[in-house]
């Protein structure tokens, strides 16, 4: 498993994490089999949210119960949590009280004093970039979160956060998949009139924005072919881009999944996988792409069958 320090703090993270967003329904043994599977891989990373769950803080919930980690096991785990979603609305909300009633729902559900690193789950539009950096101060100076980052932002919506907020921006939480790539993609045909793929979606330049300011791109639902429409791996839906994979998969000898990770792992922005998958098998398939290096041919290949235009 690939790891690195995690820019703007001391955390060393993997280059695949695991996401812990439908474990609501899971045993406790299905739980600590899939952690612990993950853990064996060299997965030491969770990624969790407040909304998470059937019921508020119900998968943190899950997760502490049925792992009752040890001290030692805590402060071998990474553990990412996020806010500023309230599902019943829905509607999005950064104020000060929010951000603090959150953190401290997410400690008490995940039994620990501290959260390794605080995501803004999705840009609230009455933002009052003063009010986030009062909350995060105060958590960071409790010892509560030690790292924070955001989710869904565009570069100017972390411009206007990193005007008040004193605490480095490290991380940037996105959906990108081989499918759904308008974050990487982009910029290849950028300028091109007739095209989709030219259309500036993510505020322009985010990923650049990103790895110029030592901001970690996180990949969420990477294996999904669009928002939550079902997965691309073998799906007949997308038959160019599975005979691609399962060429490549042979030819390295792993599993597809492992391919579909390495897409994501190649980049060189040194991005993180949020895996989602509650099968272990599929865990430990997904991590043997960590250290696969596609070559440039392969990885464009991929791209193109896709559906994904190199000019
Ligand atoms: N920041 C955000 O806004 C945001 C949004 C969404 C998600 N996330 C994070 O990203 C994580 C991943 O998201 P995701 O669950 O949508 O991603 P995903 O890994 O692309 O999808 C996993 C889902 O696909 C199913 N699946 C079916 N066939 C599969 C196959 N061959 N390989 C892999 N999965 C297969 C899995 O079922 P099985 O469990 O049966 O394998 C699971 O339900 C979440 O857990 C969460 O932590 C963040």
């Amino acid at each position: 498993m690939k790891t690195f320090t995690l820019p703007g703090t001391d955390i060393t993270v993997p280059n695949v994490v695991l996401g812990l967003m439908r474990i609501q329904e899971k045993s406790d043994e299905e739980v600590r089999t899939l952690v612990r599977t993950a853990r064996d891989a060299g997965i030491s990373f969770v990624d969790h949210a407040d909304v998470y769950g059937s019921d508020l803080h119900g998968c943190e919930r899950r997760f502490a119960e049925a792992l009752d980690l040890t001290p030692a096991e805590r402060e071998a785990t990474v553990i990412q949590t996020k806010c500023g979603i309230v599902r019943e609305g829905p509607y999005f909300d950064f104020s000060y009280e929010h951000i603090i009633e959150s953190v401290h729902g997410s400690l008490e559900a995940l039994r620990t004093d501290y959260i390794d690193i605080l995501l803004l789950h999705r840009p609230d539009a009455l933002v009052e970039p003063e009010e986030v950096a009062r909350a995060f101060d105060e958590l960071a100076a409790a010892g509560k979160v030690r790292a924070f980052g955001v989710s869904n932002h565009t570069p100017r919506q972390i411009d206007l956060l990193r005007k008040h907020v004193q605490q480095p921006i490290v991380v940037n939480q996105l959906q990108l998949s081989v499918t759904h790539a308008p974050l990487v993609t982009q910029g290849v045909a950028a300028n091109m009139q007739a095209l989709d793929q030219s259309v500036v979606r993510d505020g322009g330049g985010l990923l650049d924005y990103c790895r110029l300011n030592d901001i970690t791109v996180q990949a969420w639902s990477p294996f999904q072919a669009g928002f939550f429409d079902g997965v691309f791996l073998g799906s007949p839906r997308f038959p160019e881009l599975n005979a691609v994979i399962d060429r490549l998969a042979a030819a390295y000898d792993v599993p597809a999944i492992a391919i579909a990770t390495a897409w994501i792992t190649r980049h060189p922005a040194r991005m993180q996988v949020v895996l989602g998958t509650t099968s272990p098998e599929r865990v430990a398939g997904a991590a043997q792409g960590s250290e696969i290096l596609l070559t440039r041919a392969e990885w464009y290949e991929l791209s193109r069958a896709a559906g994904y235009t190199v000019p």
